[in-house]
């Protein structure tokens, strides 16, 4: 990519460790930092004599998130990051015991343990389709378990983050749909690595995060809910801000409040309006990067991981290579190695930050706008000493 060397010299981390992790948590270029501490500043220094005009400035990142994503800003709030916005899009469906949930083989907790719980607290059951290694295969899974399992929602990853291949989210949300399904998408591993169109994919829910592959704030995420769905959503949590504002303290005003009509309705209390001002800035430095040369940069570097290491005795790949349901993020296991081990040694012995995988057995490499072929080199030959010397751990 054009530039590279200069992008990089903007991330500090990359002068100590060899960063192939933005799937967990992405880093902040200095210019990006540089807008957020002003930002912080500006709130720390000045409270409420600066308050609105932050405020103002912080609002714009909701218009910035909804064009990124292709939703409008009323059907998105802020949240913490996409855990949050999961649990409490779950949370907030009126459940009625019976109710059946349909979800994916490769789901990350932050889905799995809200489901559990809606299934423990309503006698809601859960039940998986298999995400095949082509996107047909997943259709075929998914159309039969449909017929089968006749869910009330339908909740998976828009990119799975065991092995990074991209769900055909259209064909499933349409399939859903006419099965009387609603969907919600997790989002938190594709916001920022490949096109996010809500509106263009039909959900009708999602959650994601600022803080991975759009290298924002720690702390930013953001849950969608489509116009026509608001109502269907109850807020676990109501508090100031969440409702319609009241003029007057009426002697009923504590019967009759209302949620607001807009998503905004998940938001309540005193924040801190830095970090939207922060993502917003993050979005920016991406955008000057330009969406199409970051996703090529991402497939060049696949592609390029996919043959070195593929002479490696022992390696082993569960990512797709095919561009069109792939993503940055791929899997691969050594044989003799378990992933936790594998990833630990990467990590203690060679300085290369990655992720263990559980299932499939392995560790999990992010290739993201920054990453160069000398970093995929350093780990395809770090690969290649542990092949050759066998640490004789059984997966
Ligand atoms: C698919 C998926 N969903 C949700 C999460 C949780 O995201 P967050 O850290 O924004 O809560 C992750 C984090 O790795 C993830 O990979």
């Amino acid at each position: 990519m054009k530039d590279l060397e200069q992008l990089r010299a903007r991330l500090p981390a990359l002068r100590d460790v060899t960063y192939l992790n933005t799937g967990t948590l992405g880093v902040m270029a200095e210019p990006v930092l540089e807008r957020y501490v002003e930002a912080l500043q500006r709130v720390e220094r000045f409270g409420h004599a600066r308050w609105d005009e932050v405020r103002a400035t912080a609002e714009a990142a909701r218009q910035r998130l909804a064009e990124l994503v292709g939703a409008c800003p009323e059907e998105l709030a802020f949240t913490g990051n996409s855990t949050d916005g999961l649990a409490l899009i779950l949370a907030s469906l009126r459940w009625s015991p019976g109710d059946r949930v349909l979800t994916s083989d490769q789901e990350h907790p932050a889905l799995l343990l809200p489901l559990s719980a809606v299934s423990r607290r309503h006698e809601v059951t859960v039940h998986q389709f298999t995400v095949g290694s082509t996107p047909e295969e997943t259709i075929v899974s998914f159309a039969e378990r449909l017929e089968e399992v006749r869910p009330r929602l339908v909740a998976f990853s828009h990119v799975s983050c065991e092995t990074g291949v991209r769900l055909p989210v259209e064909r499933l949300v349409s399939m859903a749909h006419q099965h009387g399904a609603l969907v919600l998408l997790d989002v938190a591993q594709s916001v920022g690595q490949c096109r996010v169109d809500l509106r263009g994919l039909g959900v009708d829910f999602a959650a994601g995060n600022g803080h991975k592959w759009l290298h924002g704030p720690k702390g930013t995420g953001f849950l969608f809910v489509r116009r026509d769905m608001l109502d269907l959503l109850e807020p676990p949590l109501v508090g100031d801000g969440a409702v319609e504002p009241a003029f007057e303290r009426t002697a009923d005003w504590l019967e009759g409040w209302r949620f607001r009509s807009d998503a905004q309705r998940f938001e309540f209390g005193t924040r801190n309006p830095a970090p939207w001002i922060g993502l917003t800035a993050a979005i920016d430095y991406l955008e000057a990067i330009g969406w199409d040369t970051i996703e090529r940069h991402q497939c060049v570097l696949v592609r390029w991981l996919h043959e070195r290491i593929s002479a490696i005795p022992g390696v082993r790949w569960y990512s797709t290579l095919d561009p069109t349901c792939g993503s940055g993020m791929v899997t691969l296991g050594l044989s003799g190695w378990d992933g936790e081990t594998l990833s630990r040694v990467l990590w203690e012995r060679f300085q290369i930050i990655q992720r263990r995988v559980l299932v499939p057995n392995g560790i999990r490499v992010s290739c993201a706008y920054f990453t160069s072929f000398e970093d995929l080199e350093k780990l395809a030959s770090a690969l290649e000493q542990l092949a050759v010397g066998s640490a004789g751990v059984r997966e």
